[in-house]
């Protein structure tokens, strides 16, 4: 590990989550439609987005000034070859944000050569604070959190995203939503792949699937799985999700079933991978 003390830069990590949250909020229930465009089709930011992502690099910039910084919305900043690399979402869940539905956060992942070593999630909405640290386990506002007990798909509670980005996908992903749909009690799709991995963590949701993720959707959600007792690759079962950005995840036997479907559609989501 980097640092020799661990919990104290956890601590800063929510710090800066929090100050991004502090400038997120006067826009909520209150964003002007001039305030929000569309990156791309269906592809939303906002003036909420941009405050957020002000504030938090600004803060890592005067307390971090050599480290590495890949967000959202800004990009990739200089310095790029240091470690370690802060891996920014300054706001999931834009959608949600724009309609006024209250499911997005702020999501910080910390990466030290590939390796995500601190992740924190804050939804302001509902004050829920999901942070980790590696080798240290996993919180949820302060207290131990745990993957589910589950076992199996059957009787389990699937979160998933729609690959709304790349509707080449949207077969296979049908074909594979059905087969898990089958097997299990009920999906979600509640729009913060950032909360969807959170939730997994504390074991609120049993597993989570989704393709074409980007980094920072997954990076700070990753180690909460992993610090939870959880399993997480991508969809070949190997660990390059960041770079793929296509995830699944929960405990073990869940991560095992889902990945089993998702296996057997392969050749149908590979031929259709942007
Ligand atoms: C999105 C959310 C959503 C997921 C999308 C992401 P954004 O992030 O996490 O759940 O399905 O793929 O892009 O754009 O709201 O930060
Ligand atoms: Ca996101
Ligand atoms: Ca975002």
């Amino acid at each position: 590990m980097l640092f020799q003390d661990p919990e104290a830069f956890l601590a800063e990590i929510e710090e800066i989550a929090a100050l991004g949250a502090k400038q997120l909020m006067p826009f909520w229930r209150a964003l002007e439609p001039d305030q929000v465009s569309e990156k791309a089709r269906n592809d939303l930011v906002s003036a909420a987005d941009l405050a957020s992502e002000e504030a938090i690099i600004g803060a890592i910039r005067t307390r971090f000034p050599d480290h590495s910084i890949l967000s959202e919305e800004a990009g990739r900043s200089k310095p790029t070859d240091r470690e370690p690399t802060w891996i920014i979402d300054p706001l999931d869940g834009t959608t949600n944000f724009v309609h006024g539905i209250p499911q997005f956060a702020i999501s910080i992942g910390v990466a030290v050569k590939g390796r995500i070593d601190f992740g924190v999630i804050l939804d302001p909405c509902k004050n829920d604070l999901f942070s980790a640290a590696r080798g240290r386990g996993a919180k949820w506002n302060g207290m131990t959190c745990r993957i589910s007990g589950r076992e199996s798909l059957a009787g389990s509670l699937v979160a998933t995203g729609f690959p709304f980005k790349a509707h080449r996908l949207l077969d296979p992903y049908l074909a594979i939503f059905r087969e898990v749909f089958l097997r299990c009690k009920a999906i979600r799709r509640p729009g913060a792949a950032a909360l969807d991995l959170a939730y997994t963590a504390c074991g609120l949701f049993d597993g989570f699937f989704e393709f074409q993720l980007s980094a920072w959707d997954i990076a700070a959600g990753a180690i909460l799985v992993e610090e939870a007792g959880g399993t997480i690759t991508d969809m070949n079962g190997g660990m390059d999700y960041l770079e793929s950005g296509n995830v699944v995840c929960g405990p073990p036997g869940v991560h095992r079933e889902l990945l089993e479907v998702v296996s057997a559609h392969r050749e149908s989501w590979e031929r259709n991978l942007g």
